[in-house]
């Protein structure tokens, strides 16, 4: 019989980025009591990777702008196959979230009358972008994990979930171990958030570290939540390419929103040779209104590197594919050039993008104040996610489960805006953890089955007990290559078949992998222990991207380039099946409301 630790809470959140943090917090002023299960140190998360700022129509450098223009661009982005409840609150929300934020101590850039400055973004027609220099996510992760510590928020760090609990329907807790000591724990919770973040260590080039390995999705596939959108996976544009050991590390589009171009290896802005109808009010070819491009209104204008995250790297794909590419397969970012029109340049990148600054500095030896930077395509985010209740965010089939962030579906539909992630975080987050809160408040502590604890712990020791010659790290770089090469930017039936197939091979290998020592400071067996997660949120993109025969947004097929209004019209939707498989569906697009209809047609 397996030994192991029971806690008790009213409320666990699982992951401690922006929406874990923020549910934390919003369920402990509800009075209830909270704990946070975090895989890494407190303050290590992917919301540290949204460096240049969070979306919010404030207003403050536009005064145009307003929920509604915010509310169309997200639909736009999204390609309307967005929750346009979830995108309705958010637009509304996320500037109330903002200025919360700053009174419990966020120190923003600020306008010269002392407002919080917004810059541009991809997608957003006005400047939206509430930001700390590019470290933006870094300082909302300081605000709420200081803000969340005074509260009295527990936090249990370098701990893994490896599954949830229930109790009939009901989510009851969740069962993990401790990555020091590989001890055995239980928490026991009236209601369990989910705040893990994304799946980026599915693919091989990637800005995600090595927490994100679709474990918040995995754990809900598994407890009987459905999965929505899994084809529509970010690669955002920019991402180091060299030297190797750096690659896929981003590249802020706070670079772009400064005035960073994009150029091909013959110098050309080949931004400008693809620009989608939707964008497109006038075409600006001449060389001084070139580094502008008008979009909407003309006085809302806007640089083709600012289009949506999604058209950006395939052109720059196109480019390598081209042979017009930079030396280490990417092309080139320049914002030095910003010398001709700013005064004092050097000082003025080094202000707005600091971190790039060093990060280029440091890593590639490279000043980018005066010279180019290497870039490509690196896997970021999934739009898709847990199919959750847009107000509450409760999981549509799991009582008691609630999912936030990056590791629901809903807000992006086919392609999330960048600066939109930040935001998102606050205004779910906190729905999650009130309506978690009074969750808990409502229902008694659910009853832990000992024999499903068991069960369990028999399936997370089995590595231990098997031949360590099958090394889990293979099995991981297997199908990192294989989703790379088969289910990445772009991407033909042929390829996810094959892609498929190889899931299958490498599911055999993951269930007989095995790992040598003991259970203390074992990396070999937390990875053994990853592939289950991986395995599910690979076959997930993969089932799904077959599904959707066309392309929109971030999932984009060589085999149906086109978009297909009949496709405009539902989501995937995956749930494990009853012997274990897993089981795709249609589930038909919600009809807009009719002010919000109006909303859109009105912000073409
Ligand atoms: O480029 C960035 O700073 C990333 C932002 C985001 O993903 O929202």
């Amino acid at each position: 019989m397996a030994e192991y630790t029971t806690h008790e809470h009213d409320v666990l959140v699982i992951g401690a980025g922006g929406a874990g943090l923020r549910a934390a917090i919003e369920a402990s002023a509800a009075g209830v009591d909270v704990a946070v299960v975090c895989k890494s140190l407190l303050g290590k998360a992917h919301t540290v990777m949204a460096e240049g700022g969070m979306a919010a129509a404030m207003a403050n450098v536009d005064d145009r702008d307003s929920w509604k223009v915010h509310f169309a661009d997200t639909m736009r982005g999204g390609q309307y196959l967005n929750s346009w409840r979830m995108a309705e609150l958010h637009a509304k929300e996320a500037p109330e979230r903002v200025r919360e934020l700053e009174a419990w101590g966020a120190v923003f850039d600020r306008t010269k009358d002392g407002r919080i400055l917004q810059r541009n973004f991809g997608g957003h027609r006005y400047p939206r972008l509430a930001h700390v220099g590019d470290r933006t996510g870094l300082e909302l992760i300081r605000t709420l994990q200081d803000h969340g510590i005074h509260r009295g928020m527990k936090v249990y760090m370098e701990h893994t979930t490896v599954r949830l609990l229930k109790d009939g329907d009901r989510v009851v807790g969740a069962f993990g171990y401790d990555r020091e000591r590989g001890r055995f724990h239980v928490w026991r919770a009236k209601a369990v958030v989910l705040a893990t973040g994304g799946i980026g260590r599915a693919y091989k080039i990637t800005s995600n570290s090595w927490e994100y390995t679709g474990d918040g999705q995995s754990l809900a596939y598994h407890a009987g939540a459905e999965l929505m959108d899994m084809e529509f996976v970010q690669f955002h544009p920019t991402g180091m390419v060299w030297p190797p050991s750096v690659r896929g590390i981003l590249v802020t589009e706070g670079v772009r929103g400064e005035g960073g171009v994009l150029r091909n290896s013959e110098g050309r802005r080949f931004m400008f040779d693809d620009i989608p109808d939707n964008y497109r009010s006038s075409t600006a070819t001449d060389p001084e209104e070139g580094w502008r491009y008008v979009t909407g209104d003309k006085s809302a204008r806007r640089p083709p590197e600012l289009l949506t995250r999604d058209h950006v790297a395939r052109c720059i794909r196109r480019e390598v594919k081209a042979g017009r590419g930079s030396p280490h397969g990417g092309v080139f970012l320049d914002i030095a050039w910003i010398k001709e029109k700013i005064a004092n340049a050097p000082e003025h990148i080094k202000k707005k993008l600091p971190s790039m600054y060093h990060q280029f500095k440091a890593l590639a030896d490279i000043d980018i104040t005066v010279e180019p930077m290497e870039v490509g395509p690196t896997t970021h985010y999934v739009m898709g996610g847990v199919r959750v209740d847009p107000d509450t965010q409760m999981t549509t089939t799991v009582p008691g489960l609630f999912a936030a962030g990056e590791v629901a579906a809903g807000l992006h539909g086919a392609n999330r805006l960048g600066g939109n992630s930040l935001s998102d975080l606050i205004v779910f987050g906190k729905r999650a953890g009130e309506y978690a809160a009074k969750f808990a408040k409502e229902h008694g502590a659910g009853q832990i089955h000992d024999d499903e604890v068991q069960q369990i712990a028999r399936w997370a020791l089995a590595p231990f007990e098997r031949d360590a010659k099958n090394n889990p790290y293979t099995v991981q770089y297997e199908l990192q290559d294989l989703m790379q090469d088969n289910v990445g930017i772009v991407r033909t039936e042929a390829e996810m078949t094959h892609a498929l197939e190889g899931l299958e091979q490498l599911r055999e290998r993951a269930a007989a992998v095995g790992v040598a020592s003991h259970r203390e400071y074992n990396p070999g067996w937390h990875t053994a222990l990853d592939l289950d997660n991986l395995m599910v949120v690979s076959q997930a993109i993969t089932m799904s991207a077959i599904e959707r025969k066309e392309s929109r947004g971030g999932h984009f097929r060589d085999d149906f380039p086109d978009k297909d209004p009949a496709y405009a019209k539902f989501n995937t939707v995956l749930k494990k099946g009853p012997d274990g498989e897993m089981q795709l569906r249609r589930v038909d697009v919600i009809p807009l409301r009719d002010d919000l209809a109006q909303i859109v047609e009105d912000n073409k």
